[in-house]
């Protein structure tokens, strides 16, 4: 795919993210064997040739505007890969794999819109007073684009996960990291003010969802100092928490048993060790944690990585609460004088990079909770960007003044219905430009298959 190495957009800076974000599609699906593309990993999902065609639809789709009279090749194809899909409450996609076009002809598809859109959008670059007609300016849109394939190479790494190990071509393992044991404790944050969402401004790009910035009152509270291990959330298990109704909302009760969860997604039984051992009855050395690449004994000092539903009933069994998005974002960026940083760590300025956390494409897996110290809020609580999205208990909706984007009305408005709760942080696999204090991600609270954890409040 040479022409994506092009990548002729706009500016310097942005046709170098807009080739990035291409090499890190393509080499995502590389990653595949042939056979591998008709699969469909989650059954909530597409089968994963949708998503070759889908990000190449998705640009051609919103960035064909800025060119009027551009003609597409392939209308057909335009909408046949143009949304995808998350079902609530059942309903699961029954399409077949021969309903779908060959890989061929969707990668020659790629190929003609990247081509198109290359060679017709380079000179947007000498036009800077140029608006879409919903008065945009075309960055906008191209940041769109970039954060849409960059959001998707992360859903899609949850969905290779997900395939057989020999589904995959394994790819060299980043060196594990050690921290000194961990010390699990709670951080109390004081009583103030924080800032959620970003003010408008034409220079920075955020989604319609992180629109306006506004003020809230945060009463006193402690935090977890980590996100929960998978040490700690042995223990829930231990005691019974998969099999405790009161635990357990009503809805969530009744999600687990109809689908027979008694564990994390991301935690397999070990077969030749048969302890006699069932649900609830456990240790670390029964589990084995499926990587990306492998199988691994349990490694206790990662993250857990569960369910917003399964997190909750751990937080209950605890005594304690998941955080609110406000209680979150005051952990991570609100600092004692009343001022807040833009990243988490030192003194907020410095760009994320790999010696402050476990994001943007460094690593595949997570890493021991406290492995980067140096990645502590002003209040001294850790590991907050990275190594997994973390939930709260917040429902996702508008923020006062929210405006849909007209070019992508979906993009938050149809999940403004009380069953997506706000995730925040980021995983291994989030890009840097997501680690932006204003980003809200969010899934349904029975979706197990995120890279993401928690941590715990009091209130
Ligand atoms: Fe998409």
């Amino acid at each position: 795919m040479r022409v994506a190495e092009k990548g002729l957009l706009v500016t310097d800076e942005l046709t170098e993210r807009a080739s990035d974000a291409r090499r890190r599609s393509d080499a995502l699906f590389n990653l595949l064997r042939e056979d591998a593309f008709y699969d469909r990993p989650i059954p909530e999902r597409h089968r994963i040739v949708f998503y070759v065609g889908h990000l190449e639809a998705f640009d051609w789709n919103l960035l064909k505007e800025l060119r009027p009279g551009l003609k597409s090749a392939h209308p057909e194809f335009d909408r046949l890969f143009a949304f995808g899909i998350d079902p609530v409450g059942g309903g699961l996609p029954t399409d077949l794999p021969s309903d779908w076009p060959s890989l061929e002809i969707v990668r020659d598809y790629v190929n003609h819109v990247r081509g198109t859109l290359d060679r017709n959008l380079a000179s947007i670059i000498l036009e800077p007073n140029s608006q879409t007609r919903d008065g945009f300016p075309p960055r906008t849109l191209f940041n769109a684009a970039i954060e849409h394939r960059l959001m998707h190479v992360e859903t899609l790494a949850y969905m290779l996960h997900q395939l057989p190990l020999d589904a995959k071509v394994r790819q060299p393992n980043s060196l594990p990291l050690a921290g000194p044991p961990i010390v699990q404790r709670m951080v109390s944050i004081p009583a103030g003010v924080v800032t959620l969402g970003l003010a408008r401004s034409p220079e920075r790009f955020g989604w319609d969802n992180e629109y306006a910035a506004h003020t809230v009152d945060v009463p006193a509270f402690e935090i977890d100092r980590h996100k929960v291990t998978n040490r700690q959330y042995i223990e829930f298990m231990a005691a019974g928490g998969y099999e405790t109704h009161a635990l357990w909302e009503e809805d969530d009760w009744n999600w687990k048993t109809a689908h027979g969860i008694f564990h994390p997604l991301f935690w397999k039984r070990e077969g030749n060790r048969s302890s006699g051992q069932t649900s609830g009855q456990t240790s670390g050395h029964t589990w084995l944690w499926q990587t990306m690449f492998d199988e691994v004994p349990l490694p206790l000092d990662w993250p857990v990585y569960v369910s917003q539903a399964e997190a909750a009933a751990y937080a209950h069994w605890a005594g304690k609460s998941l955080p609110t998005e406000a209680e979150w974002q005051r952990a991570a960026y609100g600092t004692i004088d009343g001022a807040t940083r833009p990243y988490p760590w030192g003194n907020g300025d410095e760009a994320p990079n790999a010696q402050l956390g476990n994001f943007d494409f460094h690593r595949w897996d997570p890493v021991p909770v406290n492995a980067f110290p140096d990645c502590q809020s002003a209040f001294g609580v850790h590991d907050l960007l990275g190594n997994g999205w973390e939930w709260t208990s917040t429902a996702f909706g508008p923020f006062p003044d929210f405006e849909p984007f007209p070019f992508y009305r979906g993009y938050s408005a149809d999940f403004f219905d009380g069953k997506h709760f706000v995730m925040k942080g980021g995983s291994a696999r989030t890009a840097a430009c997501m680690l932006r204090s204003t980003f809200r991600n969010w899934f349904q609270a029975h979706y197990q298959y995120v890279y993401a954890g928690f941590r715990c409040v009091n209130r």
